[in-house]
């Protein structure tokens, strides 16, 4: 074991703005969620992982979320290409991956394999119901993997996220400036409400510095746009939380919503970024019903804490609870729901396009304001 947590804390670098781009014969284009993989895995986010998985390893973290070498690894980072498109391709050669026509990376193909998508839902996300944005995804990405390590040749535009993107190499370093020595990581695809900021301030009482690392890549058309989110967290920030403790990232991700497996995918690629511990509520990356509350929190216990070389801090329920008159959890607060200021996500993305604020004790009116005015022009026509 100790010799994963060391390859646990090297950096992949797969880097490389001089390679030799004229060598190819074909290229291969890839979307937009395949790109955002392929420049995770090129900066050592994804470390250890080196490029698109080859079926071995497919297998392996399919089966039993591990990589083929016992690696702890739950969410197959694959490359979906179309059959005509496979069947032009070797095993042996390498190709140029191509996003809207520019070249940003090279695969050097070990493998090219039918996988069995229905065994890939149901083991990644529990279910193989077309209804979970998650597997219809999967279902809808062409027919056939390649695997094999990548080459980054350019990195893709920033755009507004510019000021807040930084490499896990930057977020090592940066941690390290500060003197931080303990660091939670926040993963979240909504605005930071109440309760999201309660249990980021409760792991904050016992741990250096918080990485707010929200994901920006690619989510369902229902979830708050990342622009919107980023300058809700903003504001929060400049407001709520002592500047020198909170550092704010993107994390250019893809959402798959494979709740409990993307959990610990989280984790592991936090760790990457530089954390030490990483906060995991109610229901994790879940959606509908798809998942129990705790199932993400339960999953880490398939593992030990030396192979995932990053804590978990678990968080039960919480909500603002009007006859404590504070922020509590289930865990801390002897009263019913009745007493307790809760909203689903649905509700409150509806108040906010009607332009109402959801109540102070849900959500601080500040992040409110700054999600009624984006989402104005959403909802008109
Ligand atoms: S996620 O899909 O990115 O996990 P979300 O942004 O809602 O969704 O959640 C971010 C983190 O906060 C997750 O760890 C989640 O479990 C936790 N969380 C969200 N709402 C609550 C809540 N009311 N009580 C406890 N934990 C919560």
């Amino acid at each position: 074991m100790s010799q994963s947590t060391k390859r646990n804390d090297i950096l992949v670098n797969r880097f490389d703005p001089e390679a030799d781009l004229s060598l190819q014969t074909h290229d291969v284009e890839i979307d937009a969620f395949s790109l955002s993989d392929l420049e995770l895995i090129a900066i050592g986010g994804y470390s250890p992982i080196t490029g698109f998985l080859d079926q071995k390893n497919y297998d392996s973290v399919v089966e039993r979320m591990r990589l083929a070498d016992g690696s702890v690894w739950s969410i197959p980072i694959t490359l979906p290409v179309s059959r005509e498109k496979a069947e032009a391709l070797q095993i042996g050669q390498q190709v140029r991956l191509t996003h809207h026509g520019i070249v940003y990376g090279l695969l050097d193909i070990v493998d090219i394999f039918y996988p069995d998508k229905q065994r890939e839902a149901q083991q990644v996300y529990g279910t193989d119901d077309e209804n979970h944005p998650g597997v219809k995804k999967l279902l809808e990405r062409p027919d056939v993997y390649l695997g094999g390590p990548i080459t980054l040749v350019k990195r893709t535009e920033k755009g507004e996220f510019a000021s807040h993107y930084y490499d896990p190499v930057e977020t090592r370093a940066q941690f390290s400036e500060k003197g931080w020595k303990t660091i939670v990581g926040f993963q979240t695809r909504n605005p930071v409400h109440r309760a999201h900021e309660y249990i980021q301030k409760s792991a904050l009482e016992i741990v250096d510095g918080l990485f707010l690392n929200p994901l920006v890549g690619e989510t369902k058309a229902d979830d708050i746009p990342a622009n919107v989110r980023m300058e809700s967290y903003q504001v929060l920030l400049q407001k709520y939380y002592p500047q020198s403790r909170v550092q704010l990232a993107v994390f250019p991700a893809a959402m798959r919503y494979a709740g409990p497996r993307e959990a610990i995918f989280h984790a592991l690629v936090r760790k990457n970024y530089g954390c030490t511990h990483f906060i995991v509520g109610r229901d994790h990356a879940g959606v509908g019903n798809y998942y129990g509350t705790y199932d993400a929190q339960h999953i880490f216990h398939n593992f030990t804490p030396e192979e995932l070389g990053i804590t978990p801090l678990f968080f039960e329920n919480s909500f603002y609870c009007r006859t404590c008159g504070n922020m509590a959890s289930t865990k801390t607060c002897p009263h019913g729901v009745e007493h307790h200021v809760a909203l689903s996500g649905t509700k409150v993305r509806e108040m906010l396009s009607r332009g109402e604020a959801p109540p102070p004790e849900f959500s601080r009116p500040e992040v409110a304001r700054v999600l009624i005015e984006g989402l104005r022009p959403l909802s008109v026509g």
